[in-house]
């Protein structure tokens, strides 16, 4: 359990739940010798989407930990996100065998409302949304088009150990849904990546 705790721990960090004090966000350039392979990320959303992805890929690829992770995305909005939105991360450790990874103490395979994430991440978020003229971005999401060319996220470095762990091949998936109901779907994206120690 307390593998999987750590585990579960590690990977939420490489997710969007970082809390803002741990995670640095930043515009490019990459830090050079950056690997640029690229992870494809693929659309899962059903025919009634409104949140729809035009293209994403996350780099490099395989992920680098210690390292940053660069997120690009071209995303159309066809209406207002409803303010109640939360998103759900489902994901999946392959290797040695199939392991669900769980949701524990708020990371993992968890679920977090969009707005909330916005309200305390907004160094990540108003870097992707309109801002007001406080240089604050609001939600909920309004209909639009939303791009990043590269959104850098440096994954705090926890150490030799939590690089040792991390280590293996993994899917992943984020469900984008009415607050209280994954039936009532926006949108959804897939991924499979592999996370690696570098030399
Ligand atoms: C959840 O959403 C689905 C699909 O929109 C709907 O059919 C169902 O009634 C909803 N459930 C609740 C409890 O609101």
């Amino acid at each position: 359990m307390k593998f999987l705790h750590v585990l579960s721990i590690a990977l939420a960090t490489l997710m969007i739940e970082c809390s803002a004090s741990q995670m640095h966000f930043k515009i490019p350039p990459l830090k050079s010798g950056h690997k640029i392979d690229r992870v494809e990320i693929s659309s899962c959303s059903g025919p009634d989407a409104i949140l729809q992805m035009n293209s994403a890929a996350l780099s490099p690829s395989p992920i680098e930990y210690p390292g940053s992770v660069v997120i690009a995305m071209d995303i159309n909005t066809l209406q207002d996100i409803p303010e109640h939105m939360e998103i759900s991360l489902d994901l999946t450790l392959l290797d040695p065998f199939e392991i669900p990874v769980p949701c524990l103490g708020g990371l993992g395979s968890c679920s977090y409302k969009a707005c909330d994430l916005v309200t305390t991440m907004p160094e990540v978020f108003c870097e992707l949304l309109p801002v007001d003229e406080n240089g604050v971005c609001s939600c909920p999401i309004k209909a639009g088009h939303y791009v990043s060319e590269g959104l850098v996220f440096v994954l705090p470095d926890l150490g030799d150990l939590f690089a040792l762990l991390l280590q293996g091949r993994y899917d992943g998936e984020i469900q984008f849904h009415a607050g209280g109901n994954k039936s009532e779907q926006y949108g959804c994206m897939g991924m499979s990546f592999e996370i690696i120690k570098p030399e």
